[in-house]
């Protein structure tokens, strides 16, 4: 089948409704079959937990094309001057390229996020938790006073950014990620393009300062690497350092801002066991949060040639949209998906931070804070409350909170 000939879905991925609960529109679309046709995103996509799971790892697609033929070859337009600086920005990131331009800025940061390269942050990670808690008031806004500050606490001090340029950082990753949103206008794309040249100034004054005073964070390191496989021993190029340092200090933490915010909704909402973060085995909790409701449900990919997925046949450059959160609810795996259970078995099966070549690299880390909040979190507020409706982000790229105020 080709894209024309799967059935229609029709969905505004801006529609306030939607955004604040996509999960019933999910269902719509799952009814359609594994795949169909997104009129408002205009391709196609994948719901089936089997389908989506596969195309991740399925090396027949890719995150770029353009290594293979040109924009002109694949009769797309070329790229308007006004946008240059983002997309040149973009060209050296990791999360957009295959091999083996892929390979190799991976591996140079790979090692500083395993699992046993992270384990140690637990008590850090914590005590951060804990310090933010004794601020709170009696009614607090969590977003802005916990979900927020502890992953960009955690990865500036991880990349050796200055946390105090924190909120600043946090302005240029908001606007760099607006062009990521379904339907972005004219003022988006500006604003992205902005921040894009703003952060880099930034991260080519703060790598300038390290070379001349080097310290002991990732930065260093990355500084530093040397990459034998790489031609000539290749050093990182400038270029690809600061887009790998602004790549890890966005991916870093707006994701997992939501993914805290969403799993302390998900909890009090749904009457779930508080402690089961702080116990043995309390990953699996974790899990199961990422599992019902992911801060990123939408990631696409290329067809690298003639590749046929769940009976659609595309032809190469034709992109097709992977559907994380509604593979993470698929009957056929997970039994009774929408509900919350923290002893299921296999919970970690969802695919919320990926697979395959780009699963996510903070994975180990984003899984660690988020237990470490939450643990902290319920344990010094145990009766903690929602104070007031919870405000949705009015993005979908981003499926997460504006402001969720808590009482304890
Ligand atoms: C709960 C929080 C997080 C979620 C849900 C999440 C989700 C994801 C997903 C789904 C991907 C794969 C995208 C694709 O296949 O196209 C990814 C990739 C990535 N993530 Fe995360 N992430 C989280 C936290 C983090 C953290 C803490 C870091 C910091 C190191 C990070 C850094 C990255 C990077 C650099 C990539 C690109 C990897 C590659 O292309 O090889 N993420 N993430």
């Amino acid at each position: 089948m080709r894209p024309d000939d799967l059935p229609r879905f029709r969905q505004s991925p801006t529609d306030p409704a939607f955004m604040a609960d996509p999960y019933p529109a999910y269902e719509r679309l799952r009814a359609l079959g594994p795949v169909a046709f997104w009129e408002e995103l205009g391709k196609p996509v994948l719901c089936g937990h089997a389908e989506v799971s596969a195309a991740l790892r399925d090396r027949r697609f890719g995150r770029e094309v353009t290594h293979l033929a040109s924009r002109e070859a694949l009769g797309w337009d070329p790229i308007p001057e006004r946008l240059a600086p983002f997309y040149a920005f973009e060209a050296h990131s990791l999360l957009e390229r295959e091999p083996p331009v892929h390979t190799r800025l991976r591996k140079l940061v790979n090692r500083a996020f395993t699992s046993r390269a992270v384990a140690g942050l637990g008590p850090w990670i914590e005590g951060l938790a804990e310090s933010l808690i004794d601020e709170f008031e009696p009614e607090t806004e969590l977003m802005e006073r916990f979900a927020t500050p502890i992953p960009l606490t955690v990865i500036a001090d991880l990349l050796g950014a200055p946390v105090e340029a924190g909120p600043q950082m946090l302005e240029w990753s908001h606007d760099m990620v607006g062009m990521y949103q379904a339907g972005r206008d004219r003022a988006a794309e500006d604003r992205a393009v902005a921040a894009t040249e703003a952060f880099s100034a930034f991260m080519r004054e703060l790598i300038a300062q390290r070379r001349r005073r080097p310290g002991e964070a990732l930065i260093d390191a990355l500084i530093a690497a040397e990459d034998p496989s790489a031609e000539g021993g290749a050093r990182l190029s400038e270029p690809e350092l600061v887009t790998t340092c602004i790549l890890l200090l966005n991916a870093g933490h707006e994701a997992t801002v939501h993914a805290i915010g969403n799993a302390v909704r998900l909890v009090v909402e749904g009457g779930l066991d508080r402690a089961a973060f702080g116990r043995a085995g309390g990953e699996r909790a974790v899990d199961e949060c990422l599992r019902l409701d992911p801060p990123l449900h939408l990631f696409s990919r290329y067809a690298l040639g003639e590749v046929e997925v769940a009976g659609l046949r595309l032809k190469l450059g034709e992109e097709v949209g992977l559907l994380l959160a509604a593979a993470n609810r698929d009957p056929d795996v997970f039994a009774d998906p929408a509900r919350a259970d923290f002893a299921r078995e296999g919970a970690d099966r969802h695919v919320s931070l990926g697979a395959g070549l780009h699963f996510c690299v903070g994975a180990p880390l984003a899984r660690l804070e988020m237990r470490a909040a939450l643990a902290v979190l319920f344990r010094r507020w145990p009766e903690l409350r929602l104070a007031g409706p919870p405000r949705r982000s009015g993005r979908w790229h981003f499926h997460g909170h504006e402001a969720l105020r808590i009482a304890s």
